[in-house]
């Protein structure tokens, strides 16, 4: 693969592609990334660190209550932008970029420098550590001015990721978050809950049958973080329901809720799994059908954005569905 980049380099008129030209001034803009990353940049492409100023859900929320405070995390870049207006600014649609993650004061940044990189990078052994992601995906509920800018964080976790990951087997065993969310050759497209793959590898249910019940359990399989984690308002959902019956399907929901007013939320509940924590739900046949049940029919969906009922484009994921006849789903052990 180096070798084809070389060639490439080559190839590529001088003007543009002498390594020397990619100078840390040149290199602020995000688009010159592409031209020698290519399969960095379609990868981020993919993710959601390119779309985070432009997204449904993002717009949707950004819209309601626009602010400079959101896009210190959705789109950094912007705020050199003083002159445009928040939601025009060009930047927005890069949201979190090669620059964003790799550009410090207009020089090169990373873990590793390759022999034949022509940048003057930096090497920073931190760099992509659990706690550079910390800095975006672990903060408090914020006290915000009428523009949206931060007045000061209350005491409340938002987003407590990291804080969850510290206290994890995978950070026991020395797992960064870079050995699940950029997999095979430091992969930029960061799956994570848009990921039905993913997802699948953590939540994991199992039923049996009791003598007058139905029990689900439903477990997070994942060591690093909680099931689900991240931004609050996403929720897993787990339906089940008697395949003929026209009963309506039992719901369990997975998810982190908070009242009272900016500034001063509180969490009222909180039902995330933390890793390796399981919920062991029980549901009495008559719930599913006035008759014997014949075939259950199991549905996880994981949602994004404040309401599940509002139908922006990417409101909702299947994680998986199943159908198994009630005669295969084994007798509860004592
Ligand atoms: C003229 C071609 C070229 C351009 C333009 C370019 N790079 Fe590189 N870059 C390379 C080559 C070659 C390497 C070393 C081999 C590799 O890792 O792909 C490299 C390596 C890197 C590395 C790994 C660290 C290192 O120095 O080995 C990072 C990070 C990086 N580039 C980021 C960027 C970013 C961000 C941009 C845009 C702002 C950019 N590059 C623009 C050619 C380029
Ligand atoms: C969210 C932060 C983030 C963003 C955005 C990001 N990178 Fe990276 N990049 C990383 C991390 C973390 C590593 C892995 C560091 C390590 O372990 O060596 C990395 C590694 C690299 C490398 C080293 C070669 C490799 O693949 O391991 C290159 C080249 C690179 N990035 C280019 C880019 C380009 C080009 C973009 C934009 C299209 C980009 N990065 C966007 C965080 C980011
Ligand atoms: C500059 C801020 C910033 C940094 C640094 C950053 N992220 Fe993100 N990340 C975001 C934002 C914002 C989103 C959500 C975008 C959206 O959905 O609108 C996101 C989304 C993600 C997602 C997708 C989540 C999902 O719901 O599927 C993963 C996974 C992720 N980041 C992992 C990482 C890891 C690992 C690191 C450290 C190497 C990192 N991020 C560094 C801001 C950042
Ligand atoms: C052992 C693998 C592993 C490690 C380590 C890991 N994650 Fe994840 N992460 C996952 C899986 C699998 C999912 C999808 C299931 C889920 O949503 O929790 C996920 C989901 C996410 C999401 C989407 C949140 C949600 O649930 O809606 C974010 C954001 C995220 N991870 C960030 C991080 C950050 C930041 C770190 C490090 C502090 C990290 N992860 C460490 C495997 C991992
Ligand atoms: C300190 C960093 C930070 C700030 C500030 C921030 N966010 Fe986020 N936001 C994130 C991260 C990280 C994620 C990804 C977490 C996840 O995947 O669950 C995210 C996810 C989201 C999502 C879910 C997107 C999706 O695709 O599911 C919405 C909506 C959102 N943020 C809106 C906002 C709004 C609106 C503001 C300002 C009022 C804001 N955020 C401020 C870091 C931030």
């Amino acid at each position: 693969m180096h070798i084809l980049l070389l060639v490439a380099l080559v190839w590529i008129s001088p003007a543009t592609a002498s390594p020397g030209k990619a100078t840390p001034d040149k290199a602020s803009d995000n688009n010159s990334c592409k031209q020698c990353h290519n399969a960095q940049w379609r990868q981020w492409r993919s993710s959601l660190h390119s779309s985070a100023g432009k997204n449904a859900v993002f717009r949707y929320e950004y819209n309601a209550h626009p602010g400079k405070w959101c896009l210190t995390c959705h789109a950094p870049r912007t705020l050199a932008q003083n002159a445009i207006a928040l939601r025009k600014r060009p930047a927005m649609r890069q949201g979190v970029d090669c620059v964003t993650c790799h550009l410090r004061s207009g020089e090169f940044v990373s873990r590793t420098k390759a022999g034949n990189s022509p940048h003057d990078t930096r090497i920073d052994p931190e760099f992509g550590s659990p706690a550079m992601c910390a800095g975006c995906h672990q903060f408090n509920f914020p006290k915000l001015d009428t523009k949206g800018n931060l007045v000061h964080y209350t005491s409340q976790p938002m987003q407590n990721t990291y804080a969850e990951f510290r206290k994890s087997p995978a950070a026991a065993r020395g797992l960064e978050c870079i050995n699940c969310h950029m997999p095979t050759g430091r992969e930029h497209s960061f799956p994570g809950a848009y990921d039905a793959d993913m997802v699948n590898s953590a939540l994991k249910v199992t039923m049996c049958q009791d003598k007058n019940e139905l029990q689900l359990r439903i477990a997070n399989r994942l060591q690093a973080h909680n099931l689900p984690s991240g931004g609050v308002n996403r929720s897993i959902v787990i339906e089940v329901a008697e395949k003929s019956s026209k009963r309506k399907p039992k719901r369990y929901r997975l998810e982190r809720l908070f009242d009272g007013p900016i500034g001063k939320r509180v969490k009222t509940k909180d039902t995330t799994l933390v890793p390796g924590q399981w919920h062991n739900w029980r549901i009495p046949y008559s719930l599913l059908s006035t008759a014997t049940p014949k075939s259950i029919v199991v549905k996880a969906r994981f949602f994004f954005g404040t309401d599940p009922n509002k139908n922006y484009p990417t409101t909702q994921r299947v994680i998986f569905k199943t159908e198994t006849k009630f005669s295969d789903i084994p007798v509860c052990l004592p």
